[in-house]
C-alpha cells in the first residue's frame, strides 16, 4: 500500500524515529531522513538495504525556515510528500519551581513549534495533493502530566491540540492527521533515568514491559496505511493509560 510513496521522518538518526525510517522503508516508501547533529553511515545504509532511496537532510526543526526548505527538498528529490513524521523531541526535566525560562523554552521551540513549522509547510504540498498522512508524536506524559515534566507535557499535550486542530483543518483534502503517545521505551531519552525510576515505571505498565521502538514504528505504518482514522491520539503504552 505505501510503497513508493515518500516518507519524510524528523529526528530520525536514532530511537523511535530511526525505527519508524525502517519500518517505512520495508513498506517501499522512500526516505527523507532528519537528523539534528549526526546520522551513521550504517544507519543509511540498513534503509538503502531495504531497496528504497533515502535523503538524509541535517538541521533543526524549530528553525521555521529549515521546516520548510526540508519539505522543499523532499519534494524535488522525490515528486510527492505522503507521509510525515513528526518526530524530533527533547526533554529537559526539572521541578516546576526550579525550571529556567531556558528549560521551558527549547522543549517548546523543539516538541511543539518543531511540529508546527513541519505541518504548516507539509500542508500546502499535501493539500495540492489531495492525500497525504501527518503522524505527531506525543506521549503519555502530554496525557496525564508528571512531575519534574511541566515544560515536556505541556509541549506533548500542545501537540495533541495541534493534531487534532490539523486532522479537522485538512479533512476536506483526504488529509490525515493522528497522534501516537507512548508509554515508557527504551531509547536514550529514557537512559538518563535511574534503575530504581525504571522500576517505577514498570510498575505501572499494566503489560510489565517496557514498550520498544518497534511497537511504536508499527503503528505509524498503520495510521499511514489507514485514510479513515484521523485527529486520533493512539496510546502505545503497555495499558499506562487506561
Ligand atoms: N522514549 C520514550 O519513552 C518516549 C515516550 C513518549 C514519547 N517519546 C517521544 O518520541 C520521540 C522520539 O524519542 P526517542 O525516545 O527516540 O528519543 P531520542 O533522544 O533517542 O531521539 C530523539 C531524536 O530527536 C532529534 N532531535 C532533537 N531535537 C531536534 C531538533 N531540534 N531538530 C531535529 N531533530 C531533533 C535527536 O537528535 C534524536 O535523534 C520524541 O518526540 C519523544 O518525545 C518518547
Amino acid at each position: 500500500m505505501l510503497d513508493g510513496k515518500t516518507a519524510v521522518v524528523t529526528g530520525a538518526a536514532k530511537g523511535i524515529g530511526k525505527a519508524i525510517a525502517l519500518a517505512f522503508a520495508k513498506e517501499g516508501c522512500n526516505i527523507v531522513l532528519n537528523y539534528h547533529s549526526s546520522v551513521s553511515e550504517e544507519t543509511i545504509q540498513e534503509i538503502e538495504a531495504c531497496g528504497v532511496k533515502c535523503l538524509p537532510v541535517q538541521g533543526d526543526v524549530s528553525d521555521f525556515k529549515f521546516a520548510g526548505d526540508l519539505i522543499k527538498q523532499a519534494k524535488k528529490e522525490f515528486g510527492s510528500v505522503d507521509i510525515l513524521v513528526n518526530n524530533a523531541g527533547i526533554t529537559r526535566d526539572m521541578l516546576l519551581m526550579r525550571m529556567s525560562e531556558e528549560e521551558f523554552d527549547c522543549v517548546i521551540n523543539t516538541n511543539l513549534k518543531g511540529c508546527f513549522n513541519m505541518v504548516r509547510h507539509v500542508s500546502s504540498v499535501m493539500l495540492k495533493q489531495r492525500s497525504g498522512s501527518i503522524i505527531n508524536m506525543s506521549s503519555v506524559v502530554g496525557v496525564m502530566g508528571n512531575a519534574g515534566q511541566a515544560n515536556y507535557a505541556a509541549s506533548k499535550a500542545g501537540v495533541i491540540g495541534l493534531t487534532k486542530s490539523t486532522a479537522k483543518e485538512l479533512a476536506q483534502r483526504g488529509i490525515t492527521c493522528n497522534a501516537i503517545a507512548p508509554g515508557f521505551v527504551e531509547t536514550d531519552m529514557t537512559a538518563i533515568l535511574s534503575e530504581e525510576q525504571k522500576a517505577a515505571m514498570l510498575d505501572v505498565i499494566p503489560l510489565k514491559r517496557y514498550g520498544t521502538a518497534e511497537d511504536i514504528a508499527s503503528v505509524a505504518v498503520f495510521l499511514a496505511k489507514h485514510t479513515y482514522i484521523t485527529g486520533q491520539v493512539i496510546n502505545v503504552d503497555g495499558g499506562m493509560v487506561i
